[in-house]
């Protein structure tokens, strides 16, 4: 099974905030630092460096063709991104000394994807392979239509929510990872727990897997009548921006292994935790063999209490 990304790439601008910036207010940044990212880009990567087969989609203006080669050099399938002539997609991320971040995206090229171009892309695929989406490129509902013509399935990272999720075919995705956010808004729920939210996405969409991440409680599964959940590793987080990519792409890429859905969320949540403890989004995504050391560190700390 490979996966299809069509997905964004960005290029994020990150500054270092006391607090991110009120109505009205002018704040200095203590440092301004660029970083590679996109959550196409982001996804992308993390299924590769976890060692799925991937062909990533999507578009860059002139600004932004490195962002192309380092998909390639992280192992992902790049030759069909286009160039266009429009600015690379951006995000601009105020980041604070606890690692929290809130983001601005200009979507750029990213909003340039072509029917004909997706259906191009779409024709690389088999049956039964897997489509990967999030909601920073144009055309979703075409996408998901198309590819489910054609017998693929559908993994839908709901992030960021907009309204043109709404137009949207859901009752084909197979797939959904999202946080409690994105979960409450896709099941109507206005307030609840996570396990309602849960509940409510399941009761939605009952022919979907449902992956919601609740971040320092870690995240809950559910399958059918199998409801799963698994812990968050507790890290010194330095920088959240691209955590939740990092999870979706090796969550995916244990299901294309064949690994059981509680191993998949247990290398995923790890994969997660240590890339909260780098700067940047797609330079902090870890290679699949560094996670069992990282896993043993984590056993040892909870040997000494
Ligand atoms: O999920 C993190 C990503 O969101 C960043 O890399 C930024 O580009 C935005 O798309």
């Amino acid at each position: 099974m490979k996966i299809l990304d069509i997905g964004s790439l960005n290029i994020d601008r990150v500054y270092s905030v006391d607090h991110f910036v009120k109505e009205g207010e002018t704040i200095s940044a203590d440092r301004l630092e660029f970083f590679n990212g996109g959550k196409g880009l982001n996804q992308s990567i993390a299924c590769a460096k976890a060692g799925a087969e991937v062909i990533h989609a999507g578009a860059v203006g002139r600004d932004g063709t490195f962002l192309i080669q380092l998909l390639k050099d992280s192992g992902v399938h790049a030759d069909d991104v286009q160039v266009l002539d429009e600015p690379s997609g951006h995000a601009v991320i105020q980041l604070t000394p606890g690692g929290q971040n809130c983001i601005i995206i200009s979507h750029g090229a990213n909003f340039c994807l072509k029917e004909e171009y997706i259906d191009r892309m779409l024709e690389k695929c088999d049956p039964g392979d897997l489509l990967l989406l999030q909601n920073e490129v144009n055309n979703l509902a075409y996408a998901m239509t198309q590819a489910k013509k054609r017998g693929m399935k559908i993994a839908f990272n709901a992030s960021p929510i907009t309204d043109a999720i709404a137009s949207c075919p859901l009752q084909l995705v197979d797939y959904f990872l999202v946080n409690e956010t994105e979960g409450s808004y896709l099941s109507s729920l206005q307030e609840g727990s996570s396990p309602e939210i849960l509940a409510a996405l399941h009761a939605k969409f009952p022919q979907a897997v449902i992956v919601l991440t609740v971040g320092s409680d870690g995240v809950l599964y559910q399958e059918g009548d199998t409801v799963l959940s698994h812990p968050a590793y507790r890290v010194h987080a330095v920088d959240t921006t691209g955590a939740g990519d990092t999870f979706t792409g090796f969550f995916l890429a244990g299901v294309c292994k064949g690994l059981d859905a509680q191993e998949c969320l247990r290398v995923a949540s790890l994969a997660a935790a240590r890339a909260v403890t780098i700067k940047g989004a797609a330079n902090s995504i870890p290679d699949w063999n560094e996670m069992e050391d990282f896993a043993k560190q984590f056993a040892e700390k909870k040997g000494k209490g």
